[in-house]
């Protein structure tokens, strides 16, 4: 039995993807609604949330954004993705997301609140990649913050090139 790889165009349609401001698209599939809620600084957030996120040719870059919540990600399919991560003392850490477990490749990523992560799609035949994400506390809009270019260039001088090539303002 033969089974076609579906094309980007088909998995946003199939899993009902929105494009997301970072860049690429997400659906949120999970939000703790059974439970208690968690109480932090900025206020109640759902224990945990989750989405798909899924990174095309056309939508290939996830870009530099921080969140205060700890996200793990899970990769699915497709081509590889490679993670950016700039932790608070500069340091850089780059990770490909994908099944070739052999050479490397992770198939679950963990970045820890604070960090400031971004994400590109890796060549490839499939045209696309797909992971999931569960967020804990809950994904919150106000617990995100957008990298800014300048700002990022100036407190990480020494990730100039990067920041310039994965922010969008
Ligand atoms: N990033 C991680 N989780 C989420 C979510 O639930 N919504 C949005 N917009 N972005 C996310």
């Amino acid at each position: 039995m033969t089974h076609s790889q579906p094309n980007a165009r088909a998995l946003i349609t199939a899993l009902e993807l929105e494009q997301h401001v970072e860049g690429g698209y997400f659906r949120r599939t999970f939000q703790s609604d059974d439970r208690a809620m968690v109480e932090i600084e900025g206020g109640q957030r759902y224990l945990m949330t989750s989405i798909y996120y899924l990174l095309t040719e056309d939508s290939p870059i996830g870009h530099f954004h921080l969140n205060q919540s700890d996200i793990v990600h899970y990769y699915h399919l497709g081509d590889g993705i490679q993670y950016s991560l700039i932790f608070p003392d500069g340091t850089l850490k780059t990770v490909v997301m994908g099944s070739d477990v052999i050479a490397g490749e992770c198939l679950q990523l963990h970045v820890p609140g604070g960090v400031w992560k971004a994400s590109q799609l890796k060549d490839g035949a499939a045209g696309y990649g797909l992971i999931s994400e569960a967020v804990s506390p809950g994904f919150d809009f106000a617990d995100m913050e957008l990298g800014n270019r300048q700002k990022l260039t100036e407190q990480f001088p020494e990730h100039s090139a990067l920041v310039e090539k994965l922010t969008q303002v």
